[in-house]
């Protein structure tokens, strides 16, 4: 598919700003590369240098490209969903393409507020761990979890802290409206994520309680380890039941407990 192999990141967003829909129309498999392409450096999240604080406008500016990495990766599975999948139902790859679209949207914010700093993408270097996360032998269930309910649900509480810290510091006007206005409109996205597992569930006839449980345990080694603290406010607005936000919360303690 056309976005996988560009390698600009201009170029990605005018695709799927322009083109996004024609996605779900493709009616033949499309090969999804292990990585999409980059044109900056990707590397492992281990061999990256270490970040600054917010006090400095290298810090800020870090935070704004790991956010646009964050983006680029949430816009191309988007697509890579779409593509995956030509069998889900119309409405879910109507609303999907929409949200692909506002992943273009956050991207390109964090693009323009990173040239606002003085800085630009590929000053720093990119890793694809959320693209990863997902597999081929996904079924659409496992996509919706992982991608939607898991990824997308962890950014929630991840952007919650940001605009915290963000909010203990001055002169970061620009950056604290962008991050605010991402993690409003993620809500949506997770809330897409909840509603639509929840339909899938109910299409093939499985209990989404007991579904939930199950595949989460099938699926939580291999997901990237997310450790921020669970937004139990924020989870439960984005369609997330008590018993799902537990889970989590216990997820979260099980990935802070040493490795023997
Ligand atoms: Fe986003
Ligand atoms: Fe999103």
């Amino acid at each position: 598919m056309y976005i996988f192999n560009v390698s600009s990141v201009w170029e990605k967003i005018d695709q799927v700003q322009n083109s996004c829909e024609d996605a779900f129309r493709l009616k033949s498999a499309v090969l999804v590369p292990e990585d999409p392409v980059r044109d900056i450096d990707l590397l492992h999240p281990k061999l990256h240098p270490p970040k600054k604080g917010f006090s400095t406008p290298e810090g800020q500016a870090r935070m704004l490209h790991d956010l646009a990495s964050i983006e680029l990766q949430a816009m191309e599975l988007g697509v890579r969903t779409l593509v995956e999948f030509p069998e889900a139902p119309q409405a879910f790859k109507e609303e999907l393409a929409a949200i692909t679209l506002s992943e273009s949207q956050h991207l390109r914010m964090c693009l323009e507020g990173l040239v606002d700093l003085g800085f630009q993408w590929g000053a720093w270097p990119v890793h694809s761990a959320l693209w990863r996360a997902a597999s081929i032998e996904d079924s659409l269930l496992d996509r919706i979890l992982i991608v939607h309910r898991y990824l997308e649900g962890s950014g929630l509480d991840a952007g919650d802290t940001l605009i915290r810290r963000l909010e203990g510091t001055t002169g970061k006007a620009g950056i604290q409206k962008i991050v605010k206005q991402i993690n409003f409109e993620e809500i949506g996205h997770v809330n897409f994520g909840s509603e639509w597992y929840r339909e899938i569930c109910r299409l093939e006839k499985i209990d989404h309680h007991e579904d939930f449980i199950s595949r989460m345990n099938s699926l939580r080694d291999r997901l990237p380890k997310r450790v921020e603290p669970v937004n139990r406010d924020l989870r439960s607005r984005a369609g997330f039941t008590e018993a799902e936000i537990d889970y989590h919360e216990n997820l979260r303690l099980d990935f802070l407990k040493p490795k023997k």
